[in-house]
């Protein structure tokens, strides 16, 4: 049989799956698994478990590897020799609080029908990222069920410790990159262009994440009895956070800029033509203004120049109320996003520096590390994503998009640093998916025509 009547005959089992396919994200979706909370760590396993056995079910050798940490998955299908693929998705998911904020069961996933006709998978992880890793592993199935053997050899990575900056994985990959290594890594983790166009991410900024506690005086005050005289470790706080950004929305960390470049005037053309509307984009989130780097277009601000942001603040009496005190510590969770060669050690080294240099007589300051990774840049052209991007041109009918990202996927960097694999990142997701907050939601349509992309992708690859 012809290739294409193998990804005709793939196609249309998937279509007439689709009901079991989403039965099965559900179950998923049901596991808990919250990576960030030990109490979850059970959850984490039974996620594994459960994919492992769904993929042996499907053909594939497939094992459940502990780590120091959540386990991983890895799979292998023998069916072709060539090209060998690489799949890489993450089972794990964010804490869903504030509970108070879902309008159902964060793991009862619930299909709720828009204005529009398009329905919502709504639960955690439904997008990020159990229903993307689910597309690949579904397409998969079908095109097995179909035709007896997958078109090219494919292997799977499914890791459980990405929402949480876990630092087991690249060990792992190390460890197991003679049995990792393939032609090409693919990953499906990141967003569509818009509702109707498909892409292809080729730039993610990285990631550095710091935690400080502030310690001031050795107990929490009385504020009226030593208000003035006693140094606030709030106000210190503040003023430090208020320092790490200029008026014009830069970053002001002295050697923040160093690694920067300016964007080639070639991709700033391309992401110009792409036509994004950035009064749309904010009025999505409820914003009128961007707030980055003045003077530059909201594309770049967010794809494609760094950023420091405030994740979390706390200190004193935040309860019901009101206490007059002054807190012996004040914390925050601070986030850089990376571009370019900008490098994660050194970055976090001059944040401390930043923050040393500002603390007042009196004051300690103890630092926390929270994960880092360099940002990403995948080659925008290569024979396996001309092919991709072809065959998403064919399943959505409309000219597949090359885009950047502004999150970060750590594994890229790891796939090209221990197994000298290119990634391409595609995924199906939407902006207003609610990644990581409440209701998040994954559009049916980005499950059943996700899974009929990489089934079309699979074809694309076949024989070469
Ligand atoms: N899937 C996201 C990254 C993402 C989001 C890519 C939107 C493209 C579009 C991923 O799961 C994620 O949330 N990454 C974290 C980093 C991690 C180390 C905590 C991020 O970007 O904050
Ligand atoms: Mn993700
Ligand atoms: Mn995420």
């Amino acid at each position: 049989m012809t290739i294409a009547t193998q990804l005709e005959a793939a196609l249309a089992r998937a279509d007439a799956d689709m009901d079991q396919s989403l039965e099965r994200l559900k179950a998923l979706i049901r596991i808990k698994s919250i990576s960030t909370d030990p109490a979850y760590a059970g959850e984490c396993r039974r996620a594994a478990e459960w994919l492992a056995a769904g993929l042996r079910e499907d053909g594939f050798e497939a094992s459940v590897r502990d780590t120091p940490g959540h386990p991983v998955v890895v799979a292998h299908g023998r069916d072709a020799l060539a090209p060998h693929v690489l799949f890489y998705g993450h089972y794990d998911v964010q804490p869903v609080d504030p509970l108070q904020l879902w309008n159902s069961d964060p793991f009862e996933a619930e299909l709720r029908e828009q204005p529009d006709g398009e329905v919502h998978i709504v639960a955690r992880g439904s997008s990020d990222d159990k229903g993307q890793l689910m597309t690949f592993l579904e397409a998969c199935r079908a095109w097995r069920a179909a035709n007896g053997t997958l078109p090219v050899r494919v292997s799977i990575l499914l890791e459980g410790e990405e929402e949480s900056g876990g630092k087991n994985l690249p060990g792992f990959i190390g460890g197991a990159a003679d049995e990792l290594r393939a032609d090409v890594a693919l990953v499906c983790d990141t967003d569509m262009w818009d509702r109707s166009t498909p892409s292809i991410t080729t730039m993610l900024r990285g990631l550095v994440g710091e935690e400080i506690e502030i310690t001031c005086a050795d107990k929490d005050l009385h504020s009226g009895m030593y208000g003035s005289a006693a140094r606030n470790p709030n106000q210190v706080l503040a003023e430090i956070i208020a320092s790490l950004r200029r008026p014009d929305g830069s970053v002001a960390v002295a050697g923040f800029y160093d690694e920067v470049e300016e964007l080639p005037e070639a991709v700033a053309e391309q992401w110009r033509n792409l036509g994004f509307d950035e009064k749309a984009f904010l009025a999505g989130a409820g914003l009128t203004q961007a707030a980055g780097e003045k003077d530059r277009p909201l594309l770049q601000q967010i794809w494609s120049r760094p950023t420091c942001e405030i994740n979390g603040m706390s200190g004193g009496y935040t309860g019901d109320g009101f206490k007059t005190v002054i807190p012996a510590k004040a914390s925050a969770k601070i986030s850089f996003r990376l571009v370019a060669s900008q490098d994660p050690h050194k970055i976090r080294e001059a944040f401390r520096a930043h923050v040393r240099e500002r603390l007042p007589a009196d004051c300690t300051v103890m630092f926390k590390e929270h994960g880092g990774s360099p940002a990403i840049a995948v080659p925008a052209d290569g024979p396996y994503l001309r092919r991709a991007l072809a065959a998403l041109t064919d399943e959505w009918g409309k000219q597949a998009a090359i885009t950047a990202s502004g999150g970060s996927i750590p594994v890229a960097g790891d796939f090209k640093r221990l197994l000298g694999l290119d990634t391409l990142l595609i995924g199906f997701a939407h902006s207003d998916d609610r990644i990581h907050s409440p209701n998040e939601k994954y559009n049916l349509t980005s499950y059943h025509r996700g899974i009929r992309s990489w089934i079309r992708i699979l074809a694309a690859f076949a024989g070469n």
